[in-house]
């Protein structure tokens, strides 16, 4: 059966929300059944285009994996990364969402930002397109890359937007890079589930970027865990195929016809 979005908030303070993020339809029907939500997040420019930033990703890109996604999914409840200059303001947003929402079949959009976008998430909810947050780092207006929470006035205007993107209506709210003692805070005090990613285990759910986990990324991040190291058993079945190529060991009789 499909999740829904009420049956996620309800998770809240009785499970842990799983969530990763996913680019094609392979990916994504592997994922579905051990996860609560999937995100065609537009890290994809730096994973796969290796763009610079999320800037560089455009609506159209989005809206092609995003495609190829929805194929890959039964049940997971699938978000939308709403690409950087997709939601300058509420015009263009809603006309951009709609058209995520109706190209791709996605459940919702996630956008970056707080208090800025406050109207633009007000209006896309009362049009019916669900909505979910991300606070803290927030890759598409922030090149520093550094955790958010050190000082007084970081925290205070996170907590700040967190209740104001409660209040908006979002069905959730991503917390990236976040100080562990102010992802508590936030999760304490919305009513809406925190994902979080570099937030500590006091998010009420996790995301990571699939490439990660799996160890396809070469760079280690202090807040990936990768559970696999496909990089490594990539490198060893080419290496061995290269190998077997050049001394003719393969194909063998077994494999012709
Ligand atoms: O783009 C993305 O993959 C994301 C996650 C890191 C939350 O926004």
């Amino acid at each position: 059966m499909k999740k829904k979005i009420s049956y996620l908030i309800k998770k809240k303070n009785k499970q842990k929300i799983v969530s990763l993020t996913a680019y094609s339809k392979n990916v994504a029907s592997i994922l579905d059944k051990y996860c609560d939500i999937i995100l065609v997040g537009d890290s994809l420019g730096s994973v796969l285009y290796n763009y610079k930033s999320t800037r560089e990703v455009s609506l159209d890109i989005m809206i092609e994996h995003s495609k190829s996604v929805r194929m890959g999914i039964k049940k997971a409840l699938m978000v939308v990364d709403m690409p950087y200059n997709s939601y300058r303001n509420s015009k263009e947003a809603l006309k951009n969402a709609k058209k995520i929402m109706i190209k791709t079949r996605c459940d919702a959009v996630k956008l970056e930002g707080g208090k800025k976008i406050y109207e633009i998430i007000k209006t896309l909810i009362k049009n019916k397109i669900p909505v979910m947050g991300h606070l803290g780092l927030l890759p598409q207006s922030d090149q520093t890359f550094k955790f958010k929470g050190k000082k007084k006035s970081e925290r205070d205007k996170i907590l700040k937007d967190a209740l104001l993107l409660e209040r908006a209506g979002v069905f959730s709210i991503v917390l990236e890079c976040v100080e562990t003692s102010l992802a508590k805070i936030v999760t304490r005090n919305i009513k809406v589930p925190t994902i979080g990613i570099g937030a500590s285990k006091y998010c009420d759910g996790q995301i990571l970027v699939f490439d990660d986990l799996i160890g396809l990324n070469p760079i280690n991040y202090r807040f990936v865990k990768k559970y696999a190291n496909l990089r490594d058993q990539i490198t060893k079945a080419v290496s061995n195929y290269s190998k077997e190529v050049r001394k003719i060991k393969f194909p063998n009789k077994k494999n012709s016809y």
